[in-house]
Order: C-alpha cells, then sequence, then structure tokens
C-alpha cells in the first residue's frame, strides 16, 4: 500500500497491469503443460516385452509351441486391446464422456490386467541351465521355511489353490508390504494380484489359464503345476522380495 501511494497512478495502474500479465502468463503457461501431458499420454502405447530365453529352452517342462503362442499371440491380443481401450478412454475424456469413460473399465482391467501378468510371468520362468527350479537362496529361503514349515509345503499348498481355482486365472506368492509377510493368492481371469490388496506385491505368478498349458497337459492342471516347478526362477523372486521388504 506504502509503494502505491507514494507513486502516481500511472505507476500503480502500470504495475497492476505488469502483475496480472504475469499471472495470466503463469495460467497459459499451467494448461499449456497439462495438454502437453495429456497428448503424451495419448501417445504412450504398450509393447510386447522379449522373452529373455527362446521359447524352446523351457522344454521338456514346458513346450516350446506353447511359449511361441502364448507369447506372440495370447499376450500380444491383451497388449493390443489394451492400447485399444486406452485410446477410446483418451477420446473420451476428451469429449467429456462420463459412460464410455466407466464402460472401459472392464475392458482396460482384464487387458491390461493381461499384459501385467504375463510380463511378471516371463520373468518368473527359467531354462533349467540358467538356474529354472534352483531353491530360493538368501532370506527368501529362511522366509518360505519359516512361514510355511518348507519349499515343498510352499509348492503344495500353491499347487493346491492353483489346481482348485475354478475357471480361468492366477495363482500368486506375493508379499504383504504392510504386514511384513508372505502370502498366497489366487486371482480370477487376468486380475493382478493387486486387485486383492493395495499392499500385495506379486514375488510369482503361475498363469492356470488353459492356454498355459492344454497342448501339452491337455486339461490336467495339476500336472502342469507340478512340472512348471522344474523352471520356476526363485532368482527373480529372491531379487524382488530383497528389494520390497528392505
Ligand atoms: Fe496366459
Amino acid at each position: 500500500m506504502y509503494l502505491f501511494s507514494t507513486w502516481g497512478k500511472k505507476e500503480s495502474s502500470r504495475l497492476q497491469m505488469a502483475l496480472r500479465s504475469l499471472a495470466t502468463r503463469k495460467t497459459l503457461t499451467l494448461g499449456l503443460n497439462s495438454r502437453r501431458l495429456i497428448q503424451s499420454r495419448a501417445l504412450q502405447t504398450f509393447s510386447l516385452p522379449d522373452l529373455p530365453y527362446d521359447y524352446g529352452a523351457l522344454e521338456p517342462a514346458i513346450s516350446g509351441e506353447i511359449m511361441q503362442l502364448h507369447h506372440q499371440k495370447h499376450h500380444q491380443t491383451y497388449i493390443t486391446n489394451y492400447n485399444k481401450a486406452l485410446e477410446q478412454l483418451h477420446e473420451a475424456i476428451q469429449k467429456g464422456d462420463s459412460s464410455t469413460v466407466v464402460k472401459l473399465q472392464s475392458a482396460i482391467k482384464f487387458n491390461g490386467g493381461g499384459h501385467i501378468n504375463h510380463s511378471i510371468f516371463w520373468q518368473n520362468l527359467s531354462p533349467i541351465r540358467e538356474g529354472g527350479g534352483e531353491p530360493p537362496k538368501g532370506s527368501l529361503g529362511w522366509v518360505i521355511d519359516t512361514n510355511f514349515g518348507s519349499l515343498e509345503a510352499l509348492i503344495q499348498k500353491i499347487n493346491a489353490e492353483g489346481a482348485a481355482l475354478q475357471g480361468s486365472g492366477w495363482v500368486w506368492l506375493g508379499l504383504d508390504k504392510e504386514l511384513k509377510k508372505l502370502v498366497i493368492e489366487t486371482t480370477a481371469n487376468q486380475d493382478p494380484l493387486v486387485t486383492k490388496g493395495p499392499h500385495l506385491v506379486p514375488l510369482l505368478g503361475i498363469d492356470v489359464w488353459e492356454h498355459a498349458y492344454y497342448l501339452q497337459y491337455k486339461n490336467v492342471r495339476p500336472d502342469y503345476l507340478k512340472n512348471i516347478w522344474k523352471v520356476i526362477n526363485w532368482k527373480y523372486a529372491s531379487e524382488v522380495y530383497e528389494k520390497e521388504s528392505a
């Protein structure tokens, strides 16, 4: 006030105009950045990650034919449909079409979940010559023994839950970061583990959809579950556990 009172009306008015102009420029800049952010989000698409091994490298536990179809066809289809749904979502938001925004949620959950789950699944597997099937070492091995009695007891429990899951879905070994303990969970369809609790982190997910085993094991899911442990990558699960439980 002192500043304005000692200035003439002209100076005071100029200062106020300058301040208004600065405020407007700030608003415009914020608006531009927001639009850029939305535009860059619209351009974000997901693509099929490479497998860290050859399709036939998990044989005889999982055939090369299954791996190729599972990766190139099934996982790719989830990604294609996820990208399509996200593009439609972006358009609907721009149009202010709330009904379509809500309608798209199930496609996003299903296809986005399919992409998330399969991306984890490929890393949960490893050829035997690269350590597949080797029991976990370090703190994860110790926690499994403490919580479940033994690795064999944990495997039996996961297999039982996976075999009992009706329809299609996943069986998980997860870390509950809040309760600081290991959990075994199942999810239906392509629901990621986080849908069972916001503090759950997947260490290991096993796909129990028929497309994961039917060509080799026909409809005998327990045989698939029994054999998959020969190529489970416990090193990966241990690394996630170390990172997330620190
Ligand atoms: Fe799958």
